[in-house]
């Protein structure tokens, strides 16, 4: 990514907890070093763990309606939607943090993949099955789990969001992982932290 210039960055977080939470300070050290590489980036930021819309029958009728035939009041209950689909389409580098909640991610960022996965706009069915429609780019998915490890078979927040993250087009995902936070909370975070190197060195001659 060193030579590709980043002008917006979007970021989504989505733990319960505003203070001490471990994902959002790992989310602000992808930021800090995101920044110190690209100055000029135009961060959004978007805390659905502090409340989000969740789709309902509304929507779906809204959703499965032509965009020409909508009528006002369902193009209103998409409004939301579209700006979060926005959101996400104009960013050049994406990062999201997300604690595992039940073996899963949290029923906020869930209710943020409802409102992103867009028939027509954000991924199509074609005959030879599904196709992402928005173009890739980096994705920083920073997540801690109390216990689980990443990629176990009773981990069921990774590569959910891998999936969803292709399912819409976008490949370049790039792990940073605090794992069984409960037992070491510090070295599980370093952990995380060394992950973030590999992705973002801090060193001057990796700088772009
Ligand atoms: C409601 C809730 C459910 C949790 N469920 C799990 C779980 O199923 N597996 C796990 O490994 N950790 C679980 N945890 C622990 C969190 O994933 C862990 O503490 C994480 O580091 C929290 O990140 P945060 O500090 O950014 O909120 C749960 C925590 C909470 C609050």
């Amino acid at each position: 990514m060193a030579n590709t210039k980043v002008n917006r960055i979007l970021r989504v977080d989505s733990s319960a907890c505003n203070s001490d939470s471990i994902t959002r300070r790992l989310g602000d050290e992808v930021i800090r070093r995101l920044k110190l590489q690209y100055p000029g980036a135009e961060l959004t930021q978007r805390d659905v763990g502090n409340g989000i819309q969740l789709l309902n029958e509304n929507w779906v009728r809204a959703n499965l309606t032509k965009p020409a035939e909508r009528n006002q009041d369902q193009q209103q209950v998409l409004a939301y939607s579209d700006q979060l689909v926005r959101e996400l389409d104009s960013a050049d580098t994406i990062v999201i943090t997300a604690p595992v909640y039940n073996f899963s991610v949290p029923a906020s960022l869930k209710a943020w993949v409802d409102m992103i996965c867009r028939a027509g706009l954000t991924f199509s069915y074609t005959e030879k099955g599904p196709q992402g429609l928005l173009k890739d780019r980096p994705v920083y998915l920073v997540l801690a789990s109390g216990g689980v490890p990443f990629g176990s078979p009773v981990d069921f927040a990774s590569d959910y969001l891998r999936h969803i993250l292709g399912f819409i087009g976008i490949l370049d995902v790039r792990a940073v992982y605090a794992e069984a936070t409960n037992s070491n909370a510090s070295s599980s975070e370093g952990a995380a932290l060394d992950m973030l190197a590999q992705w973002l060195p801090l060193e001057a001659s990796a700088v772009a």
